[in-house]
């Protein structure tokens, strides 16, 4: 098992990793009282919620639809019922056992339930484990954007248990290394550099390749947060293709594209745009185009017209005054956040998508 901790004072909490760490009882550690709520969805609970083991403590669940359009203040309504049915108080912990949906709206309803409780994230999809289980970003999404309701509010600690990947499919795996790649391109080019040479195996769902590749992203997300909680700044970077991704998304209904693979898009687009404003070498996007097409990626964003393409993007957490701001590559390894650029790459790079 690896073990990495998100250093944040005396909110610092530590990621366990590895294969078969659900059923090493590490649970236990971080229930401070004999109550837990168990959320979980129709999907990921028959398949695990009987390997949290946690001997001395009550779990009730709540067992949720799945689907990103349950991710509402509405199915909040579910988990309260529960932990107020169940008589769970403030010393209570909540345990979300599955992907970002579960992760996200489990979270936000510990955030605010009796101004806050204790959870414990237990990942089950890989962009889960390396991405949206670590970090405090809680919330539900509203009928008029995504992710718009929401708490920072830290986990007590994070159960990435690799094995139970096994059971994703295809399609949501590779949409999680895309968030794998992000890390290699915005920080980590010896990560980069690794992922390269270690395709098949990650393909393959190798337990020793899969066990790295979880616990560098999660290093690489450690330190962000640690260093930005509220995304003052450096945190920014962690959304390398996520503005042109979400205009994919939301055009597209949020119903053929998963996140990953719109961010995959996203993030080709924003090595285009480098590569036309001089500042990211060819050889940088080739690269990066090869390794999400190896991932069983897409690479091409689908045709939108560049006006509205421009008005989608311009709903962003990240814009400032009304002006675009974009994450942007220097090299692989290297990206800021910028306001800062000709506008001209950026139609360019738009009207390729018509
Ligand atoms: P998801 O939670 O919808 O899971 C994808 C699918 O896989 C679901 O059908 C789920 O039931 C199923 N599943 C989960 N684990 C499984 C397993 N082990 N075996 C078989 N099936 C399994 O999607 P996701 O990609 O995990 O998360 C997406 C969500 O995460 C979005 O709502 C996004 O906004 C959020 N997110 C949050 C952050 C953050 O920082 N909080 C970061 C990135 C994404
Ligand atoms: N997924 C972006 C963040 O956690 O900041």
């Amino acid at each position: 098992m690896r073990t990495q901790w998100v250093e944040l004072g005396e909110r610092s909490y530590p990621i366990y990793i590895g294969d078969g760490v659900l059923e090493q009882g590490l649970l236990d550690r971080h229930l401070v009282a004999d109550r837990a709520l168990l959320v979980s969805n129709e999907t990921v609970a028959p398949l695990y919620a009987e390997r949290l083991a946690a001997p001395g403590c009550e779990v009730q669940s709540v067992i949720l639809a799945d689907g990103e359009r349950h991710k509402t203040l509405q199915t909040c309504e579910q988990v309260y019922d529960a932990l107020i049915d169940g008589r769970l108080d403030r010393s209570a912990t909540v345990i979300a056992l599955g992907g970002g949906v579960v992760g996200d709206l489990a979270g936000f309803c510990a955030a605010t339930y009796q101004r806050g409780v204790g959870y414990i994230q237990v990942p089950t999809t890989l962009l889960a484990q390396v991405d949206s289980s670590v970090g405090g970003k809680t919330g539900v999404n509203h009928p008029r954007g995504k992710n718009m309701i929401g708490a920072f509010h830290q986990p007590r600690a994070v159960v990435a248990d690799t094995g139970v990947l096994a059971t994703l499919p295809e399609r949501e795996y590779s949409a999680g290394l895309a968030e794998v790649v992000k890390y290699g391109l915005i920080r980590d080019r010896a990560f980069f550099d690794w992922l390269e040479g270690h395709v098949e195996a990650l393909r393959r769902r190798d337990p020793e390749a899969l066990a790295h590749a979880v616990a560098e992203s999660c290093r690489n997300k450690a330190e962000v947060v640690a260093a930005d909680e509220r995304e003052a700044g450096e945190r920014a970077l962690l959304n390398l293709g996520h503005t042109f991704g979400h205009a994919i998304e939301t055009y597209t209904d949020y119903s053929s594209w998963l996140h990953g693979e719109a961010v995959a898009v996203g993030m080709v687009m924003a090595a285009r745009m480098s590569v036309r404003l001089g500042w990211l070498p060819r050889e940088g996007l080739d690269r990066t185009t090869a390794l999400l097409e190896a991932f069983g990626l897409p690479t091409r964003p689908p045709a939108i017209p560049e006006a509205r393409f421009r008005e989608l993007m311009s709903v962003d957490k990240k814009n400032r005054g009304g002006q675009l701001r974009l994450v942007l590559l220097r090299d692989i390894g290297d990206a800021v956040v910028t306001s800062e650029f000709a506008a001209e790459a950026l139609t360019a790079t738009l009207l390729e998508a018509v």
